[in-house]
């Protein structure tokens, strides 16, 4: 494996375009491979078992592909397995809740932090954890927000339903004085526009997506790890379930010259059992 070899990037559907964008734009000659894991979304509502046998599998594909370095772009798969995956594989894997977490710190002013993201993220409290293993003295505030990702699926990210749903998960949060607040999905982003209707201007909406890209950049190059190749780099995309609609709705996520999605490949999910039990 060189220099040359790809950034590995996996979440559990779209949303991780959400960090594969800043990816390239903070490192656009590096090479990605992004696997969304479509047959299986969502993650955020499953168990931490079932989480972490779903991102080993990712993880096994990517690997597979040649990755120089593996990026969890699902806040759900981070929160459960990044610890894991970390023993389990030899390459960099970075998660993007430090990252998130990190830029929320430089966000705030009076302390008090909030958070939102799946089931699966808020309770596994990793947020809380290592905000609080950052800087003791922040107050955290979470919640989960489990409509959030079925909207954006669907592309319901500023109408009334979308107003509705934000309005009945963030009243509480807005009562609770945060001045800043984690958007601890890699869904949420595509929401930030309605999600600041209901919190209101003076609040920061964090995504862990630019300071995810900082941190790959920072590896990389203590690594010596970066592309100083000059042609194309590579791009491409794996679904595990209906990839013409992986590419329909990936603009979305990417933006309007994101033309390098042009081909979404089928990968059948690589579930171990099949192999072990009779
Ligand atoms: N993108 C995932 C995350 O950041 C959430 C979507 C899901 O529930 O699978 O947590």
């Amino acid at each position: 494996m060189g220099n040359n070899a790809p950034i590995g990037v996996f979440d559990s559907g779209l949303g991780g375009l959400t960090v594969l964008k800043e990816i390239i734009r903070n490192l656009p000659s590096e090479g990605t491979i992004y696997l969304g894991d479509t047959a299986r979304v969502p993650y955020g509502i499953r168990s931490p078992e079932v989480v972490t046998r779903y991102s080993f599998e990712n993880t096994r594909f990517l690997l597979s592909r040649g990755i120089k370095l593996l990026v969890i772009a699902c806040n759900t798969a981070s929160a459960i397995s990044l610890e894991k995956l970390k023993q389990d594989v030899n390459i960099p894997v970075i998660g993007v809740i430090e990252p998130g977490a990190r830029a929320a710190l430089k966000a705030t002013r009076n302390g008090r932090i909030g958070v939102i993201g799946t089931e699966t993220t808020i309770r596994s409290g990793a947020y809380a954890r290592v905000l609080a293993s950052l800087q003791p003295e922040v107050s955290v505030f979470s919640r989960p927000c489990p409509l959030f990702v079925p909207l954006v699926e669907e592309g319901w990210v500023d109408n009334e339903v979308a107003l509705l749903a934000a309005k009945r998960y963030l009243a509480g949060l807005v009562e609770e004085g945060i001045d800043t607040v984690v958007l601890g999905c890699t869904h949420y982003p595509l929401l930030k526009k309605t999600i600041a209707e209901v919190m209101g201007g003076a609040v920061a909406l964090i995504d862990s997506a630019n300071e995810t890209a900082r941190e790959i950049k920072e590896v990389l190059a203590g690594q010596s790890l970066l592309n100083g190749a000059a042609n194309a780099p590579m791009r491409e995309f794996y679904a595990t379930d209906a990839p013409e609609r992986f590419k329909l709705l990936g603009g979305r996520f990417l933006g309007p010259d994101a033309d390098y999605i042009n081909n979404v490949k089928l990968m059948e999910v690589w579930d171990e059992t099949r192999w072990t039990q009779k």
